[in-house]
């Protein structure tokens, strides 16, 4: 059954300033000082009654951020942070989701292009199906960044905000080499299996966090220290679809019945918490035990229930993706498109979208397991101890 999250009050309380009096008695208490100082005073406080101004109407601008979901936590908390940090800086702020449904994602932004928004913000469904919508976008002078997806097969997107996806993978393949200790293992003559759980093929991301994966895994895929019982170890073989839990919930029940009724297995390599409560369900309904002959299992996102699933045991752990840094990178896009500031960009390289290669700002994830989350998670603010202990 598809998750459901029910309890998220965006938190888009606008703590505007009070301007009455304020620039009054600042202005008054410049009047001592020498004429052009004065006069520069009397600027800034113009200029920062104005944007105080702004702030409390809203007229900074619009600006429609179109997201894939509500299905998965972290595009509840995506959206909860990009909307409270634009509106903080003054904009209003159109928050959409589509709910894995295409068709939808387009109208929404048809819609947004039609009210008027000065920006959008989009984190895909499909990321090519959009060209058409990009290009009316473009032809009303809207600039578009793509957020966290990147969007591909169009010259209409202005910057890239992300975290290092290949980096997701290589992260996940490094922390499977660690634990299983896969080059003691291949000394030792010592084999273990594993079943992939790849992304959604319509998501550039996915591809990415692949082949980092198997940048770090396939040697040992190739010398027979992993073994893949399945066969399938191809990105094409072991992709989901719109990353639904379902899938993988059905194939890890497959892949048990097919190709383990007479051994065990000890890894699934799962590029998201949603996998890895879809291989859970499965492994449970085969009898694994947690403490007994429960496998590694990875995840991305440290969403809330992989988190406490991490403390529980039944993931090993996920990829932990600071959505609060990544809207405030993606924010400072946004204002540098509607302000002509420049943002601050560290990757011109690695994303062609086919048609453009996307400046874009890359975060850094974090692995994350029951030994650092409490670092990680809970000392930066992300997850509160009493939610873990809900
Ligand atoms: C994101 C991941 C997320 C996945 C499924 C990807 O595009 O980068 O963080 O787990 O979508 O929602």
């Amino acid at each position: 059954m598809k998750r459901r999250i029910l309890s998220l009050i965006l938190g888009t309380a606008l703590s505007a300033a009070m301007l009455t009096g304020c620039g009054g008695s600042q202005t008054t208490a410049t009047t001592a000082a020498p004429a052009s100082e004065a006069k520069a005073d009397v600027t800034t406080t113009a200029k920062e009654a104005a944007t105080e101004a702004a702030k409390a109407t809203g007229s900074g601008g619009k600006v429609g951020v179109a997201m894939p979901t509500q299905s998965s936590e972290r595009w509840i908390n995506d959206g909860a942070n990009m909307k409270k940090q634009l509106e903080a800086l003054g904009y209003q702020v159109d928050l959409q989701y589509a709910e894995d449904d295409v068709q939808m994602q387009v109208s929404q932004i048809e819609n947004m292009i039609a009210s008027g928004v000065n920006c959008l913000v989009i984190a895909s469904i499909d990321s090519s199906a959009l060209v058409n919508v990009e290009v009316q976008a473009k032809n009303a002078g809207i600039p578009i960044i793509a957020y966290d997806r990147l969007l591909m097969d169009t010259d209409a997107v202005s910057y890239y905000a992300t975290f290092d996806n290949k980096g997701v993978g290589t992260a996940i393949g490094q922390y499977i080499k660690d634990k299983k200790e896969l080059d003691k293992a291949k000394a030792e003559g010592k084999s273990y299996t594993i079943e992939f759980f790849m992304g959604s093929p319509d998501d550039n991301n996915a591809l990415f966090l692949y082949n980092g994966l198997m940048e770090v895994l396939k040697p040992y895929l190739d010398d027979g220290t992993l073994v893949c019982e399945s066969g399938r170890t191809s990105f094409e073989d072991t992709c989901i679809l719109r990353w639904s839990q379902e899938t993988a919930q059905q194939n890890c029940e497959n892949y048990l019945t097919g190709f383990y009724a007479d051994k065990k297995l000890d890894i699934c390599a799962s590029a998201f918490d949603g996998f890895a409560y879809g291989c859970k369900a499965a492994l449970e309904g085969a009898g694994y035990k947690v403490g007994e002959d429960w496998p590694l299992i990875t995840g991305q996102d440290a969403e809330l229930m992989a988190t406490k699933n991490i403390i529980s045991g039944f993931q090993t752990m996920s990829i932990y993706k600071d959505t609060r840094l990544l809207a405030e990178k993606c924010v400072t896009m946004v204002q540098a498109v509607l302000q002509g500031a420049k943002p601050e960009i560290n990757d011109t390289t690695q994303y062609n979208n086919g048609k453009i290669v996307v400046p874009s700002y890359l975060c850094t994830p974090v692995a994350v397991d029951k030994d650092n989350y409490k670092k990680v998670i809970v000392d930066g603010g992300y997850y509160t101890e009493a939610q873990l202990a809900q």
